[in-house]
């Protein structure tokens, strides 16, 4: 097993979250009252610097912020996580992206995004990165960037060697000569359907799903299941990952904590499986929390939860 810290770049989204806790979500045309009020970083790129480098990676950002408030706390918490932003640049144009988020009383979360930045950055903010990203063990992309971005990254590492971890998120389907270039796709549940026209439900219907995706020539699929733990096949055999049942304060993030955990695992030699373990006791952990970047256990959590 490695004693290096491994080298993790993501290229991915920066939001502000306006969270709103509700008792239950309005419908439409409804008005109900917030119980509480926050602001919290989150993007799904920047929870998954946040979460490999507490996880204990060396983890470099690549995306932008707008010129604004919300621009620099969200590059100041991510600099206090450890995580180096001299790849994130201000764009002078658009705001800061972000998320409205309604959180209700059992943990569950209803959001709307707005890309702002997050849509400005191109195939050649990371071309800027070359060299970490030559070193890097782990380049991991989502979908809230443009899709042509997001394919040229993923072309970039692909030429540079690199392993390639997708979460395929906000759902979309992206080209179908991308699922070749991946290493590690890890949809959730929607995202697994919307990816294969699979209900996925439980770890049955993931290992479908997941065998669906191999087809499309991904090299190894994780299926992130919630409460249930993950679905993993290395492209021979599937394995169920449960997890451990604690009180969900809010699911944000929780997939994002997932892969932040698991990339550094993997990168330190663990297997696919016990990455995925490792993956899973950071997700559960991130869920007795409210918030997003607020809410990702440290190294330190994650191995004591293990150990309990
Ligand atoms: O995955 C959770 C994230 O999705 C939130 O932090 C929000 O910003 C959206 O990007």
């Amino acid at each position: 097993m490695s004693t290096r810290q491994p080298a993790i770049i993501v290229a991915g989204s920066i939001n502000m979250d306006l969270v709103f806790c509700v008792d239950r979500f309005p419908v439409p045309g409804e008005t109900v009252r917030s119980r509480r009020f926050v602001t919290v970083p989150g993007g799904k790129g920047a929870n998954q610097a946040a979460a490999a480098s507490l996880a204990g990676g060396s983890v470099s950002m690549i995306g932008r912020v707008g010129n604004d408030l919300f621009g620099s706390a969200c590059l100041e918490n991510l600099r206090s996580k450890g995580v180096d932003v001299s790849g994130i640049r201000i764009d002078p144009d658009a705001p800061t992206g972000n998320a409205m988020i309604a959180v209700d009383a059992a943990g569950q979360n209803e959001l709307i995004y707005t890309p702002g930045a997050n849509g400005k950055v191109i195939p050649q903010d990371a071309e800027q990165a070359v060299d970490a990203i030559s070193r890097a063990d782990m380049v991991i992309l989502q979908f809230e960037l443009p899709m042509q971005t997001v394919c040229g990254v993923v072309d970039l590492a692909s030429r540079l060697g690199r392993k390639i971890l997708i979460n395929p998120a906000p759902a979309e389907t992206p080209s179908p000569d991308l699922f070749q270039k991946v290493d590690y796709l890890i949809p959730n549940e929607t995202e697994a359907e919307l990816l294969t026209g699979i209900n996925v439900t439980d770890p049955q219907s993931a290992m479908h799903a997941a065998e669906k995706l191999l087809q499309k020539g991904c090299r190894h699929v994780i299926v992130t299941l919630g409460s249930q733990g993950a679905l993993v096949h290395d492209g021979t055999s599937a394995t169920h990952v449960p997890a451990r049942r604690i009180e969900v304060v809010d699911a944000t993030a929780a997939g994002d904590t997932f892969i932040g955990a698991f990339s550094v695992a993997l990168a330190e030699g663990k297997s696919l499986v016990e990455a995925a373990r490792f993956g899973c006791a950071a997700a559960t952990l991130s869920v007795g929390k409210l918030g997003a970047q607020t809410s990702i256990p440290t190294r330190r959590e994650i191995e004591s939860f293990l150990k309990d």
